[in-house]
């Protein structure tokens, strides 16, 4: 599942990589949706695409083997960011893996200035998390597990780090956790 898969460029790539793999995109955005819902006829790809209510991903518990998700946490405000992990959480396999690819906070000043620009564009709340390098500790509150950044890059607008996480091997683990 791409979660905030926008217009479906990732979720389209993906199923065209892996054809026998079940995809499906998310996004909170009808207009995203539909123009993904054409690009994914035009490219003659049997992908999903499905509206998010913002608050339940409409999937059972433990129906995905994968997640994955880029530049859309950015836009969500912490509660959301928290919101969506746990939701996430839940849908997750047991010893499946979220990716999150996002802006992240930099070493370097010149990276964290540059940061600035799709701090005021898209909203100084919901990118704080971003900037504070705070989302790899979110996934571990939420109960991700082995979470790290595994690649940085430098872009235009600030550093973006590739961020996964585990969810727990196995369902008694979770339960455990649930009632801890
Ligand atoms: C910058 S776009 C990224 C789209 C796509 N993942 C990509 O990499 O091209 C951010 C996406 O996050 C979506 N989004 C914003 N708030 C969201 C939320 N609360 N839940 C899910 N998606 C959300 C937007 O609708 C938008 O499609």
């Amino acid at each position: 599942m791409d979660f905030g898969c926008g217009t479906g460029t990732l979720a389209i790539m993906l199923k065209l990589a892996q054809p026998e793999a079940v995809i499906v995109g998310l996004d909170i955005d009808a207009t995203a949706l539909g123009i993904a819902r054409d690009k994914a006829v035009r490219h003659g790809v049997d992908v999903r695409f499905d509206q998010y209510d913002g608050a339940s991903l409409p999937y059972a518990d433990s129906s995905f083997d994968y997640v994955v998700s880029t530049f859309a946490f950015h836009h969500l405000l912490d509660s959301q960011k928290y919101g969506a992990l746990r939701e996430i959480l839940r849908i997750l396999a047991s010893g499946a893996t979220l990716t999150v690819a996002d802006f992240d906070r930099s070493h370097k000043v010149l990276l964290r200035g540059a940061f600035l620009l799709p701090r005021l564009l898209d909203g100084l709340a919901n990118t704080r998390a971003n900037a504070l390098g705070l989302i790899p500790s979110m996934l571990a509150e939420c109960g991700f597990l082995e979470v790290g950044r595994r690649e940085r890059y430098a872009t235009l607008f600030g550093e973006a780090s590739v961020i996964q996480g585990r969810s727990p091997p196995s369902s008694n683990s979770r339960q455990e956790k649930s009632h801890a």
